[in-house]
């Protein structure tokens, strides 16, 4: 079952963010899901000590386990594994990298995260280099302006055309629910509106979230399946 590896560098680029929201959407559509918390700081680990009903999706990696043993045991299990890992150069990164059907590679819409996020593409081709597979993958924005494009969000979609890296549609909007399911330690379909302004499109965009990552993992199968 397809395992979603979130990955870059750069702190603070959305990767437990995007995990998260990914993880419970898929959940809230009813999918089985795990979502694999191999970050050190342990971001998501310490919000599924909250009150979600969620919760139970967050795992971390067992001490001793192999983390590519981990990855094995818990796709042949759950519909949709997803992995928040720390975005450096490290084994666990290159353990998840090995078993991802689709690389995320989170990040503002900022020109220094721009030159950072070239790091986790660089890391990515090593990886593809080193399995001798492809590895499905896509830029996704994090954070961006709902409202409108800026001209910086408009330069740096270019630059990635241009270096022919593949990127999602659906940018995940700047959103008060999105800090709030940390806040709270909640999903965001568990947010309270009275609380948090935005909340139905916050809803509406992660759902379309979720829709892309599905039909890009069915593409690359298909893809996959006809080479
Ligand atoms: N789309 C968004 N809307 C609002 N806040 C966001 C959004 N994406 C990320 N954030 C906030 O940015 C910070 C860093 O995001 P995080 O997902 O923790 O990054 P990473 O896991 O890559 O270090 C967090 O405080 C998070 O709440
Ligand atoms: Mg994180």
């Amino acid at each position: 079952m397809p395992v979603v590896v979130a990955a870059n560098t750069k702190g603070g680029s959305g990767k437990s963010t995007s995990s998260l929201i990914l993880g419970t959407t898929l959940a809230k559509m009813g999918a089985s899901v795990r979502i694999l918390d191999a970050d050190p700081q342990r971001t998501l680990l310490s919000w599924a000590s909250g009150k979600s009903k969620y919760s139970d999706i967050v795992i971390s990696p067992k001490p001793g386990l192999d983390l590519s043993d981990l990855i094995d045991e818990i796709s042949s299990q759950f519909q949709f594994v997803i992995i928040d890992v720390q975005g450096s150069a490290n084994q666990e990164l290159a353990a998840a990298m090995s078993r991802a059907d689709l690389v995320t590679i989170p990040m503002r819409a900022k020109t220094a995260d721009a030159e950072v996020a070239a790091n986790a593409i660089g890391l990515l081709n090593s990886q593809q280099k080193l399995f001798r597979r492809a590895i499905p993958h896509g830029v996704v924005f994090i954070a961006t302006n709902p409202v409108i494009t800026t001209k910086e969000e408009k330069h740096i979609r270019e630059s990635v055309k241009q270096l022919k890296i593949p990127c999602f549609q659906t940018s995940l909007h700047e959103r008060t629910a999105y800090s709030h399911m940390f806040r709270f330690k909640v999903a965001i379909d568990e947010l309270s509106s009275r609380e948090t302004n935005g909340l139905e499109a916050a809803l509406e965009n992660a759902d379309n979230y979720a829709n892309e990552v599905i039909a890009t993992l069915r593409q690359a199968r298909e893809e996959g399946s006809a080479a």
